[in-house]
């Protein structure tokens, strides 16, 4: 009989419990003790005070009911301490006293990186993609995700209505860290007529050009979609010397933001007002949609299989549609394939 062992690493994703509850299911299927490890790898260095906030044996009857809670159950967290070695001596001389085989991580590729130093100090481990971000190039999904998605269409669904009633242009922020797929795919489900993101070198300029152009024709609600790492990809801008000068008070050195950027939209097209959002924690804290919940239902089970088969070092994704494995490292070395296409479509129509 072999234990085994599940961490969700990293940011929370909608669908980690999904996740938990199959590995929990398939665990007691196959007659595999399971073990919960909280908050991230943190759980495995030993640091609190009771045993029981670091590990947690996971019964069927403790987790039937989270599949469909947003968050997770077990808890997540980064932990620093994990990229030193000597820390990882510590995990792994847990995971050992606790008479652990193998581990599922459900995180992102920090956390994949982490769980292939475990297996090279001889910990079988396999991952399950769970991060809203998208940002994995092996696999076409990743838990929370889509659920991510979903909560961004809702917001910008609202915000554009009211824009409508006001005449009012948007800027709606949304999450993805260095990765703009939560705000194309946004702002294709709500035909929103700008998108902003990481990939993709941009200017302010251009982006007001648009807009005048959207106002010209009529179209007074535009909606700007920023993904929250677009600012990285934008050309210089002195937007110091451009809000003072446009009566607007701003500091030397202040970042720009969403809301910084609706105020110089404003001034650059001569809007009454231009509005800023950012949808926030509601993405990563929402119940999972069906399409997410399905994938950690599949992938979950394959997990518990691999180990149970000796196999490790891979990590889970889709394909085409359909769940598959590979190894972590090769995930790791994958491209990511940014659909310029859409992004254009997007700014152009
Ligand atoms: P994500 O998994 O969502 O990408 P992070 O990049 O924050 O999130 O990584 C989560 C955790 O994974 C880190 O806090 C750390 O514990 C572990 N980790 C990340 N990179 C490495 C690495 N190179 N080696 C070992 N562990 C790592
Ligand atoms: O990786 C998920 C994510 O929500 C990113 O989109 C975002 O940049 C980051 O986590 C925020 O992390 P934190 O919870 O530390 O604010």
């Amino acid at each position: 009989m072999k234990k085994i062992g599940v961490l969700t690493s990293g940011g929370d994703a909608p669908g980690m419990n999904a996740a938990i509850m199959s590995i929990a299911k398939s665990a007691a299927m196959y007659g595999m003790p399971l073990v919960g490890i909280k908050r991230g790898y943190n759980g495995l260095l030993r640091k609190s005070t009771s045993i029981h906030d670091d590990l947690q044996e996971l019964y069927l009857d403790t987790v039937l009911d989270i599949a469909d809670r947003p968050g997770t159950y077990l808890r997540t967290a980064r932990c620093t301490e994990f990229l030193d070695p000597a820390w990882r001596e510590v995990a792994v001389k847990t995971l050992h006293d606790m008479e652990i085989d193998g581990l599922v991580v459900v995180g992102g590729d920090g956390s994949f990186q982490g769980a292939m130093r475990l297996c090279e100090m001889g910990i079988p481990c396999i991952g399950i993609p769970g991060t809203i971000d998208n940002d994995l190039p092996y696999t076409e999904m990743t838990l929370g995700f889509e659920t991510a998605v979903q909560v961004c269409t809702e917001a910008v669904r609202s915000i554009r209505a009211t824009s409508r009633s006001h005449d009012r242009p948007a800027v709606v922020e949304v999450m993805g860290r260095h990765c703009g797929d939560i705000a194309l795919k946004t702002a294709c489900a709500t035909g929103a007529e700008i998108v902003v993101v990481p990939e993709v070198p941009w200017r302010v300029e251009d982006v007001a050009a648009r807009l005048n152009k959207l106002i010209a024709k009529g179209n007074t609600r535009a909606t700007i979609i920023v993904a929250e790492g677009c600012w990285e990809s934008m050309a210089p801008f002195d937007m110091y010397t451009f809000l003072n000068e446009h009566g607007k008070k701003c500091y030397e050195g202040e970042p720009i933001s969403a809301v910084r950027f609706a105020s110089i939209m404003k001034r650059m097209c001569g809007m009454v007002e231009a509005r800023a959002t950012v949808v926030g924690y509601t993405q990563r804290g929402a119940e999972p949609v069906a399409k997410d919940s399905a994938f950690a239902f599949e992938a979950g089970n394959l997990a518990v299989r691999l180990l149970r088969d000796g196999i490790s070092n891979q990590v889970i994704g889709t394909r085409q549609g359909k769940v598959f494995y590979m190894p972590i490292a090769d995930a790791l070395k994958a491209e990511r394939p940014f659909r310029r296409d859409l992004y254009d479509l997007v700014n152009s129509l």
